[in-house]
This record gives C-alpha cells, sequence and structure tokens, in this order.
C-alpha cells in the first residue's frame, strides 16, 4: 500500500506522526507492508513559491492508494486560499465524491448533551462532496459600487447525487445497525424546490433497490434539533454538501469537539484514490508543544486502513482508540488530555494487542 502524507500546517505534523506510528504498529502486529511519500503542501509552501498545489501534484497523488492529510491553515495566508487550493482542489480533482464523517461518541468523553451516552450518539453522516455551493459557480455584477450584485450558484447533478445516494444506501446495508438500517435524507425540500427535488426523487427511486434498510427524511432545521434532542434517532443521514459541512461541526461537537472528529473523503470507484483527515484545523498557537490532541488524527487512519482493504486492522486500531479515551484519558482538549501528544500515541499502540 502506498500512502501519500501531507502533514500541512500547524499541528499537523504532529497528529500526523502519531497516526503513522499506530500505522506503524499495526502493520508489524496485522502482517501487511506499506511505504509512505510526504508531500509539503500547505500554507508555509504557499508563502515561499505561491502555489497550493504545484504543477502535476494531483497526477502524481492520484498514484497513491490513499492520501492522509494532517491539517491546512496558516496564519498569514487568507482565508479560502489553502481550503479552496488544496483540500477542495483535491476533493474535486479526485472526485472524491463523499464525505464521511461518524459521529461517534467514545467512551470517557464528555458531550455538552445532557444525560447522553456513547450508545445514544453513534451515527454517520454521508455528505455529497463534489457539487452544491461548493463548485464556485456565480459572480460579481458592479462590484464595490452601491447597486453590487453576486450570485453563488448551487449545482447538482442527478449522476452527482445518485452515486452518492447509491453509496449510502449500501453503506447502512453493510453497517447493519443492529437497532435497524434507516438511512436519512436531510434536505430542504419545502424550500429548495428545484435542486433538493431532484435529491428527493432520486432518494425515493434508489431506495427501491434497498427494501432492507427504512428510507426517512428530515429537513435540515429540523435535522439540527434532533441531532441535539435525539441523537439517538439517527443511523445514517445523507445529506448535501453544504448542508453536510454544517451539520458535522454539529456533529463534531456533540462527539466531544474537534480533537476528535475524524472523516474521509472518499472515491469508491476502482483505483479512486481516498483521503483521510482530522477534522480540527491547524491550531497554530499549540504548534510544537506536544499537547494537541491526536485522536482525530489516529482515528482518521483507522478509516484510511477500513477503507484501503485492511477493515480489521482498521477496527482494530478505532477499538483502541475507545479504549484509551474510555480508561486514560483524562480530556480531550488540547493541554487537557492528562498526557502529552506523543503519549497519547503510545497508549493506542499499547492498546492494539489489549482489544
Ligand atoms: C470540512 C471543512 C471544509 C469544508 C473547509 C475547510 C473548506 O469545513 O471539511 O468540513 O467546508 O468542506
Ligand atoms: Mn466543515
Amino acid at each position: 500500500m502506498q500512502i501519500a502524507v501531507i502533514g500541512g500546517d500547524g499541528t499537523g505534523p504532529e497528529v500526523t506522526r502519531e497516526a503513522l506510528k499506530v500505522l506503524n504498529a499495526i502493520s508489524q502486529r496485522d502482517g501487511f507492508t506499506y511505504e509512505t511519500t510526504d508531500f509539503d503542501f500547505g500554507g508555509e509552501r504557499y508563502l515561499r513559491t505561491k502555489e497550493t498545489l504545484p504543477v502535476g501534484a494531483v497526477d502524481q497523488l492520484r498514484k497513491f492508494d490513499a492520501i492522509f492529510l494532517g491539517a491546512v491553515g496558516h496564519p498569514d495566508v487568507a482565508p479560502g486560499i489553502l481550503e479552496k487550493g488544496l483540500l477542495l482542489e483535491l476533493r474535486f480533482q479526485l472526485d472524491q465524491y463523499i464525505n464521511l464523517r461518524p459521529v461517534k461518541l467514545y467512551p470517557g468523553v464528555e458531550t455538552p448533551l445532557a444525560n447522553k451516552k456513547p450508545q445514544d450518539i453513534d451515527f454517520v453522516v454521508v455528505r455529497e462532496n463534489t457539487e452544491d455551493l461548493y463548485c464556485g459557480v456565480g459572480g460579481f455584477l458592479k462590484k464595490h459600487t452601491a447597486d453590487e450584485v453576486a450570485t453563488q450558484s448551487a449545482v447538482y447533478t442527478r449522476k452527482g447525487c445518485e452515486r452518492c445516494i447509491r453509496w449510502a444506501f449500501d453503506f447502512t446495508r453493510r453497517r447493519n445497525n443492529p437497532k435497524g438500517k434507516m438511512l436519512t435524507l436531510v434536505a430542504k425540500t419545502n424550500v429548495l424546490t428545484f435542486g433538493h427535488d431532484l435529491w428527493w426523487r432520486t432518494f425515493q427511486e434508489v431506495a427501491k433497490e434497498f427494501p432492507d434498510v427504512k428510507a426517512d427524511y428530515n429537513h435540515v432545521d429540523a435535522c439540527c434539533m434532533w441531532m441535539v434532542k435525539n441523537p439517538e434517532y439517527y443511523d445514517v443521514i445523507v445529506t448535501t454538501n453544504m448542508f453536510g459541512d454544517i451539520i458535522t461541526d454539529l456533529g463534531a461537537m456533540i462527539q466531544g469537539g474537534m480533537g476528535v472528529a475524524a472523516g474521509g473523503n472518499i472515491n469508491p470507484d476502482p483505483g479512486g484514490t481516498s483521503m483521510f483527515e482530522p477534522m480540527g484545523g491547524s491550531a497554530p498557537k499549540y504548534t510544537g508543544q506536544n499537547v494537541i490532541n491526536p485522536i482525530a488524527a489516529i482515528g482518521a487512519m483507522g478509516m484510511l486502513l477500513q477503507h484501503t482493504g485492511h477493515a480489521a486492522s482498521g477496527d482494530r486500531v478505532l477499538r483502541a482508540v475507545e479504549h484509551v479515551t474510555g480508561t486514560k484519558m483524562k480530556g480531550q482538549a488540547a493541554g487537557k488530555m492528562g498526557y502529552s501528544t506523543t503519549q497519547v500515541g503510545d497508549l493506542v499502540v499499547a492498546a492494539l494487542s489489549e482489544v
């Protein structure tokens, strides 16, 4: 297995190091081999060269089995440049049309929701990752005048929503929730009567291929209420790119914060290259202090293994993470873990053979 590693900015390289430590340990334990290749993309390189992804970089990355991304974001780089030029560019160019965001409260992790336990907060958001308001379609008219007009169009295609919805149904089937298999489409069909009507019709049609999965629907505003009040309601959610972005931050908070939440940008097609990342940012103020939480990055590595033909190893990494949050760590915030970044990595490595 060939893995491209973009450690990125701020604390990105520190959490990436712990994820790679766990990868090394699990590969020895389970007897598989891999090679990593480092890429220095991110804010530092951008400030030096004024390019986010050099010419040919995407085609180089395309050859890898997977990409691991630590974090991008630099205080001296204007907002939007690295997001659009690196993260979104890779998602689009590599056609990573699924953004997979598990919302799982690990044992021992504090949630801001009163009286909710790990068994209550355990669902997965499947977010479409290549369309919607993220396409960059729009423009200005009479810019910088009192009559200025700005448009930003949401683009939805039959192919784009159908492939995402079908993958989400299949994922729900494979997840095989003992409480019952249910896929909830989250959209806004009462207002977005064109784009989300396409999603709704496609959802109803694809549902027929999966009679064993309950096809459910929530408006996005109601979904935000239920995620806070009754998160146990959900099994799998499928949603559009922009709504998915918003509800997954809400999801990250109810599962204990950005130090815990991991995600995958998946191209499920044969030969597709997927990219896995912790959801927290580059947290520049903690750089080099060995205090940042590596759990999200280690979780992202577990997901990478689950989606590259090493499911049992990935599952074991995630069980080891739960063991460490449940029996060792005092908290999940930077500097409040009771352990350093490297110690948490060591604890997960030690737990691999106990779970
Ligand atoms: C995410 C992030 C990105 C997004 C940003 C950094 C462009 O918030 O992965 O959810 O909006 O998709
Ligand atoms: Mn987001």
